[in-house]
């Protein structure tokens, strides 16, 4: 029987972890089933507890650029465990990183490790408005940037899936302070600065939105932003959590020549260990605690493990000149192929991609913001993520998502997904 031991698991783990799952979007529930447990992973390919091989489209959700069980991560994290996991002081390897850090990022001087992309998120905003001495920010509909309050209001991916448009719990106070905004969509945003005069302190984005499907930004968005921006005092931070040190080396901003003023990261800058950071100026990062008023901080923070692990990585990206070509070659080779074989097989969909994000639409029109990708047929998707699944293909168990394309995919393995997406299409 398919998913045999991971059925059992998941009966065992539903006992004593809220819904069976540490992150919500693991559970399935948007596609129907129940979770498939991974026992290992290596390369391009997962293997579940009843040893089927998957090639795999998610890697963790984004930091897995390289492969899973990337050597030099793997080997510097041995080597780091052996001299203590933890001790609350400053290491050698957090400026290291740091270093390299803003060196490929445009536009920082400074950045602070956290532990997550959420906190990375939650800490660049309390920056933001401690910086600018204003409270609202703008966030826009179907962006996702992590669980904390101020963002829990028209976020993407998981809470999409559930159809909550926010979540009990979020106070209102805090809500207020959170405008909404369309993607894409100027308008909405000029009107929000009109009815907010001198009152917002950041418009936080994802420069490509990876939490409603993969969404890019159109007619040069990221620079109208920016304008408003300047024009108003308001400080425009770029979610680079999915983007960051994946679409390029400095990310969103080097790909779309536009600079942000706070950006934050997670996923790919911690090689699969749980670290975020945010990163500004310097006007703006020594307005931090313990050189400036705004508050933050982290008991593991820096963790020489999780810092060794990002180190190796980001001296991998960094150093491998044809990696971003590689990329964007080998998903552009994807997304021709998906094209050809749903045209043949009379799909109505659309396909977005930038770079190594790239996601279908069961849809006819173009997806350029939440209210799009809301539109997309959702009993297709979930036949469409169960059929790929029994034939060994793991994308996202939900069309909220992108799905992340890693340098570890061979040719055949491209070639083996077109082929069982035409079959499953047919
Ligand atoms: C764009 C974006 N920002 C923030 C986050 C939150 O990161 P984390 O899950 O590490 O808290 C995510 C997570 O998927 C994300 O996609």
């Amino acid at each position: 029987m398919l998913y045999k031991r991971s059925s059992e698991l998941f009966v065992e783990a539903l006992k004593y972890i809220p819904g069976g799952v540490n992150s919500p979007v693991r559970a399935f529930k948007s596609v129907g089933g129940t979770p498939i447990f991974i026992k290992e992973a290596k390369g391009a390919y997962m293997f579940d507890e009843d040893d089927k091989r998957y090639i795999d489209y998610i890697n963790s959700w984004g930091p897995m650029i390289l492969g899973h069980a990337y050597q030099p991560v793997v080997d510097a994290v041995i080597e780091k465990t052996k001299k203590g996991t933890s001790f609350g002081a400053p290491t050698e390897i957090e400026t290291e990183i740091a270093k390299l850090a803003v060196s490929m990022v445009p536009n920082i001087d400074k950045i602070r490790f956290v532990n997550s992309g959420t906190e990375a998120c939650m800490s660049a905003v309390r920056l933001a408005r401690g910086y600018t001495k204003r409270e609202k920010i703008i966030k826009f509909r179907g962006c996702y940037h992590g669980h904390s309050d101020s963002f829990l209001i028209a976020a993407g991916s998981g809470l999409s899936t559930f159809g909550m448009p926010s979540s009990p719990g979020v106070t209102k106070g805090t809500a207020q302070d959170t405008l909404l905004a369309n993607y894409n969509d100027m308008n909405s945003v000029k009107e929000l600065f009109q009815a907010n005069k001198n009152e917002i302190a950041a418009i936080i984005i994802e420069p490509v939105a990876g939490n409603m499907g993969c969404v890019p930004p159109v007619n040069n968005f990221l620079q109208e932003l920016r304008s408003i921006c300047d024009e108003n005092n308001t400080l425009l931070i770029f979610d680079e959590v999915m983007t960051g040190f994946r679409l390029a080396k400095g990310g969103a901003q080097e790909l779309f020549n536009v600079t942000a003023d706070i950006v934050c990261f997670g996923k790919v800058i911690g090689g699969g260990l749980p670290v975020g950071a945010f990163a500004a100026r310097n006007e703006i990062m020594d307005y931090l605690a313990p050189i400036g008023p705004v508050y933050q901080a982290g008991t593991l923070s820096g963790n020489p493990l999780a810092m060794a692990a990002g180190l190796a990585m980001l001296q991998a990206i960094n150093s491998d000149v044809e990696l971003f070509n590689r990329l964007e070659e080998k998903t552009a080779y994807l997304e021709v192929g998906i094209r050809k074989v749903l045209t043949a097989n009379n799909k109505t969909f659309t396909v977005n991609r930038v770079g190594s994000m790239i996601s279908i639409f069961f849809y006819e029109n173009a997806v350029e913001n939440y209210e799009d990708a809301s539109k997309a047929d959702t009993p297709e998707f979930k036949k469409f993520f169960h059929d790929l699944l029994e034939r060994g293909i793991y994308i996202a168990p939900s069309s909220y998502e992108t799905w992340f394309i890693t340098d570890a995919l061979s040719y055949e393995d491209l070639d083996e997904t077109i082929k069982v997406i035409d079959e499953v299409t047919k």
